[in-house]
């Protein structure tokens, strides 16, 4: 897991992380917390190491933080290293117009690892291209959160010991915490059931739920069990989900939640500034038999949407869950920068569908954009360091594909190809899956056939349209940033 001179790892994405990496780094972590664990307060490290001694973590944070940043800092003065930090951008080389492609090449000098906390989705991915050494997302817009699903996971395992057919509800602003587009990957990863509880308007984005049901093969069953709505991640989340069968609906049936894990509304994400119905957690609501061994957990803050006066039950796990930030962030420093050989891992295999998508890359100035306006690639400062680059992932049901951006993951799925040599464009992006990778420049993508034809090619008219909805009829941009 290490980063070697030639190749530096970074975990941008929970999915950066192979199902392995994640057991080892909560095993180090297990046993930070043996040796060094305050007597009086089992859950906290109260004391220090060496390892880290003549290392640097550098805390680049956009955005505010209270617990990634203070838990990473501590996590690294624990281990015996050092921190620089800069925390807000209005006194920093942002506030002059720096991007952050430059000043991350910048940090690097100054430390071993940075740690980055950013308000556009992708950012981490971009830093992470400019970085000779190991990038930590530790939050990117509404995209990813990593280190915090490896605490919540953390968490769930201590309580639960495994994580296997667990049902999992999460309450709130499904849409924009990225807490649980983290989470909601790594529990279908580790076989447990997402009961989602979203406040109205703010399900899961749609790719994520694409995500869950095709690349984690999760089947959606709309509330056949006493728990509702839930995706249930197949025995073999791994392999390909079988087809559910009548027998396989009644098998699933599921009368009690493991967890509740609550988020607060994020309104920095929003145009509206208030969270219309919000789901409020409550011991009233937490009465109902399902939830009677559930633990309750929150990634924090927390801003009204959990009861304080549920803190003194026994099922309240949150200030637990935020503690453990620091065991699990010393073991994931520690393995990232191979500090202990005793801890030391196999060298990077990949991760956990790490991808081996073919990937379309053009310059920023080329047809189709990242659909999220949010996206690190819409902002201007970061324009010459970006491209319009997209992973091409094939549908499962048919030969068609869509385009995943790959700073913030977010997919394009109408958009029309054009042949540059030979003039045409087709709606049929079929056309692109069975390209082979050297011969995407050949290929140019458009949002729209009004940008195709504005550029001089014609439609090829022998091949059918095959997509059910007009290219033209998708909307330019995204109204609200997510
Ligand atoms: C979360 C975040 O920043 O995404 N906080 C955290 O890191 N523990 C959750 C939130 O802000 O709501």
């Amino acid at each position: 897991m290490t980063s070697s001179a030639n190749f530096v790892r970074h975990v941008i994405s929970i999915n950066d992380l192979s199902n392995e990496e994640i057991e080892k780094i909560f095993s180090v972590g297990e046993s930070y917390l043996e040796r060094l664990r305050d007597k009086r307060i089992p859950h906290k490290i109260g004391k220090g190491s060496q390892i880290a001694d003549g290392k640097i973590l550098a805390a680049l944070f956009y955005e505010p933080s209270t617990r990634t940043r203070l838990s990473f800092e501590s996590a690294m003065l624990r281990l015996g290293g050092k921190v620089i930090t800069s925390a807000d951008p209005d006194t920093s080389s942002a506030a002059k117009g720096e991007s952050l492609a430059d000043s991350v090449r910048v940090v690097a000098n100054y430390a071993d690892i940075i740690v980055l906390r950013h308000p556009r989705d992708g950012a981490a991915r971009l830093a992470a291209e400019y970085s000779p050494i190991p990038v930590i997302n530790g939050g990117d817009g509404s995209h990813e959160h990593p280190t915090q699903t490896l605490c919540d996971i953390f968490t769930l395992k201590k309580k639960n010991k495994k994580l296997k057919n667990l049902a999992v509800a999460i309450s709130g602003d499904l849409r924009g915490s990225r807490t649980i587009h983290s989470f909601v990957y790594a529990l279908a990863r580790f076989g447990a059931h997402i009961v989602p509880m979203p406040a109205p308007g703010m399900e899961l984005p749609a790719h994520v739920d694409r995500r869950l049901r095709d690349e984690f093969n999760c089947t959606f069953h709309t509330g056949d069990g006493s728990i509702g709505a839930l995706y249930h991640t197949p025995d073999e989340p791994h392999q390909p989900a079988l087809f559910p069968s009548a027998e396989f609906k009644i098998a699933i049936r599921h009368d009690k939640i493991s967890a509740v894990y609550v988020t607060r509304f994020q309104k920095e994400r929003w145009e509206e500034k208030e969270g219309t119905k919000y789901p409020r957690i409550d011991a009233k609501f937490l009465r109902d038999s399902k939830y009677s061994h559930a633990s309750v957990m929150h990634p924090l803050p927390r801003v009204g949407e959990l009861d304080a006066s549920f803190d003194s039950d026994l099922r309240a796990v949150y200030f637990e869950q935020a503690a453990y930030g620091v065991p699990v962030r010393m073991a994931l420093i520690a393995l990232l920068l191979g500090l202990s050989k005793e801890h030391e891992i196999s060298e990077y295999e990949g991760g956990f569908q790490k991808s081996k998508l073919p990937i379309y890359d053009h310059a920023v100035t080329e047809g189709i954009r990242c659909i999220n306006s949010n996206c690190i690639v819409h902002d201007e400062k970061e324009r010459p360091y970006v491209r319009n680059k997209f992973q091409v992932v094939k549908n499962k049901q048919n030969d068609e594909c869509k385009l995943r951006c790959f700073y913030c993951e977010s997919d394009a799925n109408h958009f029309v190809v054009a042949n540059k040599k030979n003039k045409w464009y087709t709606e049929d992006t079929s056309v692109l899956v069975h390209a082979s990778d050297q011969h995407f420049k050949d290929f140019i993508v458009f949002a729209e056939s009004t940008d195709a034809l504005n550029k001089g090619y014609h439609l090829k008219r022998s091949t059918p349209s095959t997509s059910t909805e007009p290219a033209l009829q998708r909307p330019k941009h995204f109204t609200k940033q997510l």
